[in-house]
């Protein structure tokens, strides 16, 4: 199965899967990863595993729209059967979702529905809640709505910061990441409502 990866930063997430899927068993490989803006260590990361990469700036394009299109397009080249965003830090639109919908998974770091949005950590610090986590969904036109795919919940400790809640975040990201994303490669994956079924091509 091929994976293309899309990041905007550290992609330790991207890591996790490339250590996985050099394992043949895995059942998947990243055949592209591409990224929004230059010189993000999510690149270098692909550059040393000997993975094609792509940048594709929205200030590169007309406007937002033509960059969601070409995206669309440069994705597409590599014919995914599933797109990952790892810490992809834009959201994708129509042109994106009409060729690529349904194929397209994002990790967020807290529990859907809770603390959507760019500072789930934070947010969930500042709540005061003490189990928050991280969630894999399927993409769709809303922020961090898509239906679930895997979930996996990671205790607030008294003294956490948000760095240190977001990293304890993180750990379980990749391992969430690794195990739902092999078996979506492996299995095959039906989107039906808000059910993510495996053992069922999407295609
Ligand atoms: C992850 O926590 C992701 O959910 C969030 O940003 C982080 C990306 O980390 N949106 P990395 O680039 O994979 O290291």
């Amino acid at each position: 199965r091929r994976l293309v990866v899309l990041v905007s930063g550290s992609g330790t997430n991207l890591q996790a899967l490339l250590d996985a899927c050099a394992d043949p068993a895995y059942g998947a490989e990243v055949v592209a990863v591409g990224a929004d803006r230059d010189g993000v260590e999510g690149l270098a990361r692909a550059e040393r595993a000997g993975v094609p990469t792509f940048v594709l700036t929205v200030a590169g394009c007309a406007d937002r729209a033509a960059w969601d299109a070409e995206l669309a397009r440069l994705v597409g080249e590599h014919r995914p059967d599933v797109v990952v965003l790892a810490g992809f830090m834009k959201l994708v639109g129509d042109a994106f979702l009409a060729a690529h919908g349904g194929r397209t998974v994002n990790t967020h770091p807290a529990l859907s529905p809770a603390f959507p949005g760019m500072r789930g950590p934070a947010d969930a610090l500042a709540y005061g809640v003490k189990v928050t986590g991280c969630t894999l969904f399927v993409v769709d036109a809303g922020v961090d709505t898509g239906a679930i795919v895997a979930q996996t919940a990671v205790p607030v400790e008294d003294g956490d910061t948000e760095a240190s809640l977001h990293e304890r975040i993180k750990v379980a990201e990749r391992a969430m990441l690794v195990d739902a994303v092999g078996r979506m490669a492996r299995e095959g994956f039906a989107v039906e409502g808000r059910t993510v079924r495996f053992g069922a091509d999407v295609e």
